[in-house]
């Protein structure tokens, strides 16, 4: 008899997204830029994982999203797709890797899918990135799409405000929106928009809008990982929620393992391993008798529990 094969994890695509969208179920993503961190939220289920290129910020160092490279994004996609079995792995494409030229938009594109193993690709623009989603769409590359608060334009908006507040605004990224959605996005992120702006672009949109500091009427909601888990001493922007304080916890253990070393109390006999004392006579090219123990019995001492 045959053994029954187990399950496959089957890997979500954007048909499972618009599906889960067409069931109103809301829709949480996280970003991810790493093998273990991927993993843990890959099995707690998160959906979509995003290689955003707040990578540059949270994880290089970088003052800005502007300096992330496609190496960079590549070798994180990499990895995250290496960590994750069910996810649907969106890789953010880098400032100026896409908008460009068509062809080099397409081939950067196709470089995070076919090299990074990643499902999809964001960028950053509503009808100015029109054209570019189209011909990457085209070639059968699924892409979402990102309007508001467009942080690889940081330098020409003038910092992290809330967009779409005046009524010129707010109808451009109404158009936006559209703009996308008919380019052939199969998702849109709405970051730093209005609440009742980004509920009424949702309402408008068949596709799913997903919220960074937009209000709960977005179809899903995406938070930066490192915000989530409380790990930034310095910064948590307004709209994130830090549902664990790691920054805390990892400098807890850090000291218990430092005044550990220092004490000497690590490692333990659990965390070492010991030879045959035999062996190690041969090694060092002793006799029994010559053994540190044996010295000490020999010179009045009591022999001490040495763990070899
Ligand atoms: O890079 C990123 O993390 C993002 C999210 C904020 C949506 O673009």
């Amino acid at each position: 008899m045959s053994a029954t094969p187990s399950p496959r994890t089957q890997r979500l695509t954007i048909a499972s997204i618009a599906k889960m969208h067409a069931a109103g179920e809301r829709i949480a993503m996280l970003t991810a830029y790493d093998y273990p961190t991927a993993r843990i939220l890959d099995d707690a289920g998160i959906p979509m994982l995003l290689v955003g290129d707040s990578l540059g910020q949270v994880m290089l160092g970088y003052d800005s999203t502007v300096r992330v490279t496609m190496a960079e994004i590549l070798h994180h996609t990499k990895a995250v797709v290496r960590g994750t079995s069910r996810a649907l792995v969106i890789a953010d494409m880098p400032f100026l890797s896409y908008g460009v030229t068509p062809e080099a938009s397409l081939e950067n594109a196709g470089t995070l899918m076919s090299e990074g193993g990643a499902g999809a690709v964001k960028l950053e623009g509503g009808e100015r990135s029109a054209k570019t989603i189209e011909t990457i769409v085209r070639a059968g590359i699924p892409v979402m799409s990102h309007i508001g608060l467009t942080p690889q334009s940081i330098h020409q908006l003038g910092g992290h405000r809330v967009q779409g507040k005046t009524r010129e605004a707010g109808r451009r990224l109404l158009a936006d929106a559209i703009a996308i959605q008919e380019a052939g996005a199969f998702a849109v992120v709405l970051e730093l928009v209005p609440s009742e702006l980004a509920a009424a672009i949702t309402e408008r949109l068949s596709i799913p809008t997903i919220g960074i500091g937009a209000g709960a009427g977005c179809s899903g909601q995406v938070q930066v990982v490192t915000d989530l888990l409380g790990m930034s001493a310095d910064f948590t922007p307004r709209h994130a929620r830090h549902y664990a304080d790691l920054h805390a916890l990892i400098g807890d253990a850090a000291r218990a393992y430092a005044n550990d070393v220092a004490a000497g109390t690590f490692p333990g006999t659990a965390e070492s391993s010991s030879i045959d004392p035999a062996v190690l006579d041969e090694i060092l090219g002793r006799t029994p008798l010559d053994r540190p123990e044996m010295i000490e019995v020999a010179q009045g001492g009591i022999p001490l529990d040495r763990d070899l």
